[in-house]
């Protein structure tokens, strides 16, 4: 059974005016380019963000700060540097040393400061083990609130890392976590199941859809009862899965939640997908998966890898699929889609109005436009 297409959809007047593939993301939000972990104290690191390269340091003392990973002498990367007991980044090659707000504050062999134009800083933030910039209008950035990520630190949830490097628009990963009706590539991994569309929310800055499964044939997989407890599937007859599935983009943010039938939250993902090259067509993906203890936690620490391997798997081929669908446009030279499905086609509308066309983008002709939808 297919989901059904009846809700509402835009009538057109808010249509996309440029490909969707085109749009750059908006960069007046905050976006994750790493880990906490992986920015030592006492260290550089190089992070990116659409083509431009960012350097994070993280002074012994104080908090993480972002700059153009390019210092201002010769361009080379300060993320090359080393971090001094003020905080300061030195650069590798001459040892110029440059502070939060990006100015030169040393430059060994002259003895000598401010050396003019700065490298530009980048507010910086850390939350919920991740560090994000703010790559837009620095005085926006306090006005913009960096994402809740719900669950991570309830201690009633174990959370579990992810960031996947995709080769495809960022788009692409929001249509593809949206669109509950392809469980049919995921046949292998979960059996026969199939969505059925509950219903849409939406607002000027997100939209939201649900569903429900039921399994037509095949076994519940092992990993999936462990999160969802053991479906009691009667053989060879469709059976009704009573989760809820609530799939959101809050732009530029996407988040999916199940909850069980009396209505707890067994599971909550939350991922941002950070454009790493200048045409967005390379995407670093940054999740976090929190899934709800059971009564016996140590179950969920047992089941943990056959958990992490199985949400692998289904990952492994949504990746396949949108990276030949970026190869596609590619080839073709633009968006060829046909869509069909009410949600998808709001969830593009949303991403065409949220972001920025870029550089290379051509305002579409009216008939194009109708089938880009
Ligand atoms: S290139 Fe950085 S100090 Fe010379
Ligand atoms: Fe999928």
């Amino acid at each position: 059974m297919q989901a059904e297409t009846t809700a509402q959809e835009d009538s057109g007047a808010n249509a996309p005016r440029y490909d969707l593939r085109q749009i750059d993301c908006d960069p007046n939000f905050w976006y994750p380019v790493a880990w906490s972990r992986k920015v030592r104290p006492g260290k550089a690191f190089a992070a990116r963000y659409a083509g431009q390269p960012i350097a994070l340091i993280r002074p012994e003392y104080g908090p993480v700060y972002a700059l153009e990973d390019r210092c201002a002498h010769r361009q080379v990367p300060l993320s090359k540097g080393v971090v001094d007991d003020k905080g300061c980044v030195k650069c590798c090659y001459h040892g110029w040393a440059f502070n939060q707000q990006g100015h030169c504050v040393t430059v060994p062999y002259l003895n000598r400061e401010d050396v003019g134009r700065p490298v530009r800083a980048f507010p910086c933030r850390e939350k919920s083990g991740l560090i994000f910039i703010f790559p837009g209008d620095p005085a926006l950035a306090d006005s913009v609130p960096v994402p809740d990520i719900a669950q991570v630190g309830n201690p009633e949830y174990k959370t579990r890392q992810f960031n996947p490097r995709l080769k495809c628009h960022y788009t692409f990963m929001h249509e593809n976590l949206m669109d509950m009706n392809h469980q049919f590539l995921h046949r292998r991994q979960m059996g026969s199941i199939t969505a059925r569309f509950l219903g849409q929310d939406r607002g000027e800055n997100f939209l939201e859809a649900r569903y429900s499964f039921a399994r037509t044939a095949g076994n519940q997989p092992l990993a999936e009862a462990l999160i969802f407890g053991r479906h009691h599937d009667l053989e060879g007859r469709e059976q009704p899965v009573e989760e809820v599935v609530s799939i959101r983009t809050t732009y530029p943010y996407q988040t999916l939640q199940i909850h069980d039938k009396d209505g707890d939250l067994i599971m909550d993902l939350w991922v941002c997908y950070v454009p790493l090259g200048e045409t967005q067509q390379i995407t670093q993906a940054f999740g976090l998966l929190s899934v709800k203890k059971p009564k016996w936690a140590f179950l969920l620490d047992l089941a943990w890898p056959a958990l992490g391997l199985f949400t692998h798997r289904i990952f492994e081929e949504d990746r396949e699929i949108v990276e030949m669908e970026q190869a596609a446009w590619r080839e073709l030279g633009g968006d060829h889609n046909i869509e069909v499905f009410p949600v998808v086609r709001n969830l593009r509308t949303l991403l065409a109005t949220h972001g920025v066309p870029n550089r290379y983008a051509q305002p579409l002709a009216a008939t194009a436009q109708a089938t880009a939808g």
